[in-house]
């Protein structure tokens, strides 16, 4: 069994359309393992702020989810809103998990820094956003995801194997 319960949000007007093929969420799906994570939820929602503040309480209250990582509009886009949906929901900000993802990933796009992701803590579920692009999820899931497992052991308390 894996260790932690993770659930994954896609905010996307067109892909929850059916219009665009959500390439970032399977993505994430797939990199999930690689954090001895398993996938308790995906959801792919319209970049409505209502919706993904819904969907991020769900995922964390209900159930139960150990983390939650959404993709897309984190954007200077006048729809993007995952960020500010994510903050309405969280208790406590965890700046240094987006400014990681920004700073370690601005050798590779200068466009980093065009990506309003947040990350914070609800309860005992650890949420953070990542961009809508596959390039830009897989760059940001590579330079935390070392980090991922002893965050959320802190945050769980959940100390196994
Ligand atoms: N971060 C990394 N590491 N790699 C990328 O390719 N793309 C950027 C940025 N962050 C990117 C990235 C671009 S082009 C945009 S517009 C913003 O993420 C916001 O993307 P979103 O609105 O799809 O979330």
């Amino acid at each position: 069994m894996a260790r932690w319960r993770v659930g994954i949000l896609t905010a996307s007007d067109k892909g929850s359309l059916g219009e665009r093929e959500d390439k970032s969420g399977s993505l994430l799906k797939e990199l999930i393992p690689r954090i001895d994570g398993e996938v308790a939820a995906y959801y792919i929602v319209p970049d409505d702020q209502r919706t993904i503040e819904d969907h991020l309480i769900s995922l964390s209250d209900e159930l139960g989810c150990d983390l939650v990582l959404t993709t897309g509009g984190t954007g200077f886009s006048p729809r993007d809103i995952t960020p500010e949906a994510t903050k309405a929901v969280i208790q406590r900000e965890a700046p240094g998990l987006p400014e990681r993802m920004r700073a370690a990933t601005l050798a590779n796009t200068k466009f980093a820094v065009l990506s309003r992701a947040t990350a914070g803590i609800r309860g005992k579920t650890l949420i953070i956003n990542f961009p809508g692009s596959t390039k830009g999820v897989k760059e940001c899931f590579e330079v935390i995801e070392d980090i991922l497992p002893h965050a959320l052991q802190i945050l769980t308390g959940n100390t196994e194997h």
